[in-house]
This record gives C-alpha cells, sequence and structure tokens, in this order.
C-alpha cells in the first residue's frame, strides 16, 4: 500500500552534519522516494500545532525549545508502507533502547537530541504534512 508521511530531521541532525546520511538511507530504501523537502528553523507557533496532543507533558517545553534551536529539514517520504517503515528505520523515541543500524540506534544520544521525527499514523501524516507543506494538503 502506497502512503506518505512527514519527516522532520531535528536540529541535532543538521548540526551533526547527519542530513546527507539520513536521506541516503531512506532515499536507499527500495520503493521509497522523496517527494518534498524544506530546510528551515521551525517557529514556536508551527510547533505547537505540531505537537499539539503533547502540550502540558513534562517533556513539551524542553522538546519545543530543542526543536527551535536551530534549522530542521522538513520531508515528505512516499512509498510502500512508508510509516510503519521510517518508524523501524528510526528506532524507539530513546537512543540507548534502538538498536544499532536504526537511525537513533547508531547515531542518537539523548532523548530530546533524538535526530528525527516520522509520523506515527496514516492521520497523524495527513494532519503533520498539511502543517509543514500546505501546498501538498
Ligand atoms: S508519548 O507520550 O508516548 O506519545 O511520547 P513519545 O511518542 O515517546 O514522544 C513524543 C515526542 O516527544 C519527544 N520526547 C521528548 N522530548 C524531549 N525530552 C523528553 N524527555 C522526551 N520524551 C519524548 C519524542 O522524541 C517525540 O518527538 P517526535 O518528534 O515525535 O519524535
Amino acid at each position: 500500500m502506497s502512503q506518505r508521511t512527514l519527516v522532520l530531521l531535528k536540529p541535532d541532525a543538521v548540526r551533526r552534519g547527519l542530513v546527507g546520511e539520513i536521506i541516503g538511507r531512506i532515499e536507499r530504501k527500495a520503493g521509497w522516494t522523496v517527494g518534498a523537502l524544506e530546510m528551515r528553523t521551525l517557529q514556536r507557533a508551527t510547533l505547537e500545532q505540531h505537537y499539539a496532543e503533547h502540550v502540558g507533558k513534562p517533556f513539551y517545553e524542553p522538546l519545543v525549545e530543542f526543536m527551535s534551536s536551530g534549522p530542521s529539514v522538513a520531508l515528505v517520504v512516499e512509498g510502500e508502507r512508508v510509516i510503519e517503515g521510517l518508524r523501524a528505520m528510526a528506532g524507539p523515541t530513546d537512543p540507548i533502547a534502538a538498536a544499532p543500524g536504526s537511525i537513533r540506534g547508531d547515531f542518537g544520544t539523548i532523548v530530546r537530541e533524538n535526530l528525527i521525527h516520522a509520523s506515527d499514523s496514516a492521520e497523524s501524516a495527513e494532519r503533520e504534512i498539511k502543517i509543514f507543506f500546505p501546498e501538498l494538503g
């Protein structure tokens, strides 16, 4: 089933020069393609929309602070079962728990700076794509 998902390469990925490495992994996956891409520093208002379901959680403020601390790269990735596949490629939220071979397992350090966001469902993907790429909505 062909799907699309929203990926953010977070400010730590940009600062550490890992954008090419991560996009390379995505592009090498058979049947997946990058359909849109933009680099920019995310504004608080954008992040409030994106992380609306997490407002009030203890990690919310540090997360928004970190996510607005420098440029991120937003991508739409399209392909076969790409929502589930990209979550697997990223690995679990906590890099310590992430297996070698996953992006967070290979490069992650701490939970907040875990390099990559990928939509967790088809509904989230459509909601998030509208936030970052309204022209594709
Ligand atoms: S939840 O409550 O289970 O839905 O949370 P989770 O899916 O694990 O994480 C939601 C997003 O919050 C980030 N996160 C954190 N940021 C900073 N500090 C801490 N402690 C922390 N815990 C979770 C996590 O990386 C998720 O961000 P995205 O961008 O979706 O990966």
